[in-house]
């Protein structure tokens, strides 16, 4: 009876983990939906807890692990999300999703030890499939795990990009070899005497190790954001073999629901910078070397003054405020909200112009924007805003880069060609606020500052919106 009670709970808490998903792809609905999903997990958690019976009929133990468990996790969780900066958004995302794969790869070990607790009584056998899931989980859990504190530590700099000569020769052959050793491992699970079970699964468990961190340390750091979307499926996988394991409907379907969102996020993300996923995990893209290679600036750019940038908005009468990483470094999203209502105000029509990978992860625009209450319709996605911008007087570009660089259409030898950028050069007048000329993420010179229509309005990009607020208001 009690296990029935439990399997409903499961099926609610899918309900809410495929509604939970659906109601993110909106801002409007994106913080309910979280909500929603967490409801649904903390069931499936407390369902578990309490309603779970094994065959013979006995119930969970060990209530004092599993709440301070819960609690230590539940205080780390609450204090680091409250005291984290949207800036800092992807390391923590990354942090959280090497927790996850830290604990699939726990998973493995401990059932592992089942197993052998097992093989040492009389006439047991052990089962080839829970053997296979065990290392399936070990392998992606671990992976996961490393791959992820690798990213969080390059995304916060205290990991610095290294590779060497035939470093994906050397990664190729590490792959090779836990599949080989973990074929091995399962296909010898028929006769277990006197097989050295073990030391194989910890060999498995430390190239796996290996492999993480030599899997990611190549990689550039404009490409983490990806990474760590790839690495986020393998957590989903790995989760969902806990769920094959414990015969966890809940876990299953959230694991599913995981790699599956994971792998979507990561092809989107690779199409909207128009790049292969080969060529993000080998690449280098935005890697220290090429940033450094790239800084040097050409040609004469013009720039312009507060008081001549408020008056040409001012008397504008479709203004494009395009927002970039620098919006969110400045955290300028309430100033540039000010701004857009005192021109809507003045009666210039201000829309916003959001490119999908714009800022550092997916959807940071408009979560940025969000919280400082612009309202959605105002923010025009990439399509819709290029159709828009031959019949716009002013383009304000704020610290963005890379998505308004033309040479991703002009230049076939960019390492951006072929991505998809907002067509700015098409509206009358661009004024572009930064705080000097240093290229973007991408590491490559912008040829739009060199433009003649082009204006530079150097500065903080929330000094500078203060300051043209303050103007406007006068005018
Ligand atoms: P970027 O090209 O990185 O340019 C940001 C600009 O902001 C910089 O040139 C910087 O110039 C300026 N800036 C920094 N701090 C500022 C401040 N306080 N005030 C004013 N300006 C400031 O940004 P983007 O145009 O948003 O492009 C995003 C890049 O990240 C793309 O290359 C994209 O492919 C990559 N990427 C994004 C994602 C996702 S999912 N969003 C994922 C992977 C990679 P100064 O230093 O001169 O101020």
């Amino acid at each position: 009876m009690q296990n029935s009670i439990l399997t409903i709970c499961y099926i609610i808490a899918s309900v809410t983990f495929i509604l939970g998903l659906k109601m993110l792809s909106h801002p409007a609905t994106a913080r309910r939906g979280n909500l929603i999903a967490a409801a649904g997990m903390l069931l499936a958690v407390l369902g578990t807890i309490f309603l779970y019976q094994d065959e013979t009929g006995k119930a969970l133990r060990n209530y004092g692990w599993i709440f301070g468990g819960i609690l230590i996790g539940a205080v780390v969780g609450i204090l680091a999300a409250k005291k984290v900066k949207m800036t800092a958004m992807p390391e923590m995302v990354s942090l959280f999703n090497g927790m996850g794969g830290a604990c699939a790869m726990l998973i493995s070990i401990v059932e592992f030890n089942h197993l052998m607790h097992a093989l040492s009584a009389d006439s047991f056998h052990i089962p080839a499939g829970e053997l296979l899931i065990i290392v399936l989980g070990l392998i992606i859990g671990t992976i996961s795990f490393t791959g992820s504190i690798i990213a969080w530590g390059k995304l916060n700099g205290r990991v610095k990009d290294f590779s060497f000569k035939g470093q994906h020769i050397f990664n190729i052959l590490l792959l090779i070899i836990i599949v080989g050793l973990s074929a091995w491992l399962v296909y010898s699970s028929g006769e277990p005497a006197g097989f050295p079970f073990p030391v194989i699964f910890y060999s498995i468990l430390l190239l796996s190790v290996v492999y993480g961190v030599f899997f990611v340390l190549p990689i550039g750091g404009a490409d983490m954001p990806v990474v760590i979307s790839l690495l986020n499926s393998f957590t989903g996988v790995a989760a969902a073999c806990g769920g094959f394991l414990y015969d966890n409907k809940a876990m299953l379907t959230g694991g599913i629901l995981v790699g599956a969102a994971g792998t979507l996020l990561t092809i989107l993300m690779c199409k909207a910078m128009n790049r292969s996923l080969l060529n993000v995990l080998i690449g280098s893209f935005g890697g220290t070397a090429q940033r450094d290679g790239a800084a040097k600036t050409q040609g004469a750019y013009k720039e312009i003054s507060i008081n001549d940038a408020a008056v040409v908005m001012n008397y504008a009468n479709k203004v494009f405020i395009v927002p970039g990483y620098g919006l969110a470094v400045a955290q300028a999203q309430h100033a540039c909200h000010e701004l857009e209502k005192i021109l809507m105000d003045k009666g210039v029509d201000v829309k916003y112009a959001i490119h999908p990978v714009a800022g550092r992860m997916p959807g940071h625009m408009n979560v940025l924007l969000a919280e400082a209450d612009v309202p959605y319709e105002q923010l025009l996605e990439m399509e819709q805003a290029n159709e828009e911008f031959s019949t716009t007087d002013v383009v304000l570009i704020l610290g963005a880069n890379d998505v308004v660089n033309p040479a991703a259409k002009t230049d076939p030898s960019s390492p951006i060609y072929g991505m998809p950028i907002l067509d700015v050069q098409l509206a009358k007048t661009v004024i572009v606020n930064k705080r000097s000329m240093k290229p973007g993420y991408a590491g490559i010179e912008n040829e739009l500052f060199f433009q003649p229509k082009t204006s530079m309005l150097f500065g903080d990009a929330k000094k500078v919106l203060q300051e043209l607020i303050a103007e406007i208001k006068v005018l």
